[in-house]
């Protein structure tokens, strides 16, 4: 759901009050924004473009240059499927390939509805029990395709 221009202007008046005056003030005012809004929306890049004296292109590109920063509202579950030595060794590109299949997706990507966002990530510390998947706060280990379409399936399930 788009967000509401008030809470938009808002967000991105207190952000320049307290950063704008700051050299390079551009990453701490969309770090701003985003902590308030939970990312930065295509109404913010505008007026943070125009307050900074920067074009839209620039703040665009800024804001798809660090993987930090968010041009679109957080998946509400991540999925995350070790890459590391271990996991890759027993199967977890397997896991990746079904997931994207499953998904419509790539990795690094969320679903168009907003449920899911698809991660890689480089050991989740449960090595022994590759591969692992971490959903939520919950890493899952020795995750076949089976055992992955089962999450997928809690996370299609749960409620909005
Ligand atoms: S290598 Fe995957 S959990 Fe450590």
């Amino acid at each position: 759901m788009p967000e509401h221009q008030p809470r938009i202007d808002a967000a991105v008046r207190q952000a320049l009050q307290r950063h704008a005056d700051v050299e390079g003030s551009l990453m701490p005012v969309l770090q701003a924004v985003q902590a308030e809004l939970g990312y930065v929306p295509q109404q913010a890049v505008a007026a943070v473009a125009q307050a900074l004296n920067l074009s839209r292109a620039e703040v665009h590109g800024f804001l798809s240059f660090f993987e930090d920063l968010r041009d679109a509202p957080p998946a509400r579950a991540r999925l995350q499927i070790c890459r590391a030595e271990a996991c890759q060794a027993l199967g977890a590109r397997a896991l990746e390939a079904f997931a994207c299949a499953q998904l419509g997706i790539a990795m690094g990507e969320q679903s168009a509805d907003g449920r899911i966002a698809l991660e890689a990530v480089y050991c989740l510390g449960n090595c022994a029990c590759a591969p692992s998947v971490r959903l939520g706060d919950e890493v899952y280990g020795r995750v076949t395709p089976q055992g992955l379409q089962e999450l997928l399936a809690v996370i299609s399930g749960s409620s909005p």
